[in-house]
């Protein structure tokens, strides 16, 4: 029998501790939110990508009457960086959401179908993926790529 283990480190920092990069990014995450059409959860979610160029690019979730058919935040910033940015690197990704009592104390993490996708995201990059994940309380820093929040991942690589 052979053991095998896997390790998560994330750090949670207060605002004044953020480094510049991190603070922006999680500013236009914030501000993203307010382009969010969630009328049915009133779950305004806002995602900031930073590309290897410096580009930032937002989205927020967008829902729909027929539920299934709405979109993430993140899935919504990363499909519009790949339509309009081919071949740069996502190299950190902000979230901020709020609900109707304001930006959530603890901050939210990407959804599964989300983390599918910016596996995907990453091995297309290159670059390991920086998380930045916003709460009033404290903005968590994950720092080990998508593999540290979604591991044993599907890819391309798994149908050789
Ligand atoms: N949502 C996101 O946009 N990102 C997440 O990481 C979690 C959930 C959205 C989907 C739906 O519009 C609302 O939040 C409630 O689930």
């Amino acid at each position: 029998m052979k053991k095998f283990s896997h390790t998560v480190n994330w750090s949670v920092l207060s605002q004044e501790e953020l480094e510049n990069n991190d603070l922006m990014l999680v500013k236009a995450a914030q501000e993203a939110t307010a382009g969010s059409w969630s009328p049915y959860s009133g779950f305004s979610v806002g995602a900031a990508l930073l590309l290897d160029d410096g580009t930032v690019v937002t989205g927020s979730n967008q829902e729909n009457a027929a539920y299934p058919s709405g979109l993430c935040a993140e899935r919504t910033a990363l499909f519009a960086a790949g339509h309009a940015h081919p071949g740069k690197a996502v190299v950190a990704l902000a979230i901020a959401a709020r609900n109707k009592n304001g930006f959530t104390a603890q901050p939210i993490t990407p959804c599964g179908a989300c983390r599918q996708v910016l596996a995907e995201t990453e091995q297309r990059g290159g670059k390991p993926i920086r998380y930045i994940l916003y709460g009033t309380q404290g903005t968590m820093i994950i720092e080990g790529g998508t593999d540290a929040i979604l591991p044993f991942c599907f890819g391309a690589d798994s149908m050789k």
